[in-house]
């Protein structure tokens, strides 16, 4: 049995991710880190540190006895812009943080990278699992770095590090907050509530994207594979689906016909986005560890409004 620690347990991958580690391996043996607020409706062992501070995060891993490490700690993309600095510091010192803890401890660690690790000159189209990667945000900069460093504590000191380039996620849970494809998941919330959308990408911005429950058996499937399978690690393409505003605007109108949308482009979610693949190719995924999509556009989006308006109704949005 695995002995679990999220960090960033509250967050938006975090609060869906702890949750399901703990059905899966047990309440007792999943920790959920967290900073500022803690994770709320799932039991558990719980423990608040800094995890850029690396001495508090040796000592939680030590106490718990853990092996595997979750780290979702990530300033996104929009917001990362606004002050760079504190983007590098949050990305790169709890990543390095982990990677030390995870070298001493032996433990695996999943650490998730993103669509936001390719740039202007990766090609845009069926994105090969390896290309050219110069991003030009400090979110991106941050990924690609630290694929870069988990490969290097893979190949340097045997440290099982393992991660995902996750598209924009479409969840109905957390919201994201600051990030490039955040509109994916706030056109939901408008719609249900009744009230227009107004969106920040022009019309023919393509993006990958994929449903929470997708990305959560994501994570948890690469960690649990065969090693000897891998020849990537860090980090596998993975998608499953990619639409443009107009794309997910027509999938809601089939359910809610008066929905309304309309567009006030904002210039630096376009700009970031122009320079982001429209479709990856994650075949290495697949043929590596057997990712399989579960959810396509029609799919989530029936899902997202049924669970929203429920939430609607009770008052909870
Ligand atoms: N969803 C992220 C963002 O938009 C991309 O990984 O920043």
């Amino acid at each position: 049995m695995k002995r679990i620690l999220v960090i960033g347990s509250p967050g938006q991958i975090g609060s869906e991710l702890t949750p399901r580690l703990r059905e899966i391996y047990g309440e007792n043996n999943v920790v959920a880190g967290y900073y500022d607020f803690p994770l709320k409706g799932s039991e558990g062992p719980a423990e608040m540190f800094d995890a850029m501070d690396a001495k508090a995060v040796a000592e939680v891993v030590k106490k718990y006895k853990i092996d595997t490490i979750y780290n979702l700690a990530a300033i996104l993309s929009a917001k990362a812009e606004a002050n760079p600095k504190w983007g590098w510091d949050v990305g790169m010192e709890c990543l390095l943080n982990c990677l030390e803890v995870a070298r001493e401890f032996n433990c695996a660690l999943f650490t998730p990278s993103s669509i936001g690790a390719f740039g202007p000159e990766t090609p845009q189209d069926k994105t090969p699992q390896d290309t050219i990667q110069r991003p030009k945000t400090i979110y991106g900069i941050t990924k690609v770095a630290g694929e870069l460093l988990s490969d290097y504590y893979f190949k340097r000191f045997g440290v099982d590090t393992r991660s995902v380039r996750y598209p924009g996620i479409i969840s109905n849970v957390t919201l994201p907050g600051g990030g490039t494809t955040d509109y994916a998941v706030e056109i939901y919330y408008a719609a249900v509530k009744g009230e227009k959308f107004i969106c920040p990408l022009p019309e023919g911005t393509y993006l990958d994207m994929m449903y929470m429950p997708d990305a959560i058996d994501a994570a948890i499937n690469l960690m649990e594979a065969n090693s000897s399978k891998l020849k990537h690690r860090n980090s596998f393409n993975v998608t499953s689906m990619s639409f443009d505003p107009s794309k997910i605007y027509s999938a809601i109108l089939k359910h809610l016909p008066d929905f309304k949308m309309e567009y006030e482009v904002d210039p630096l979610k376009k700009s970031i986005a122009d320079t982001w693949p429209n479709s990856m190719d994650d075949s290495c995924a697949r043929e590596e560890w057997g990712w399989r999509p579960k959810y396509d556009l029609e799919t989530m989006t029936e899902d997202m409004l049924k669970v929203l308006s429920e939430k609607h109704k009770k008052g909870l949005i």
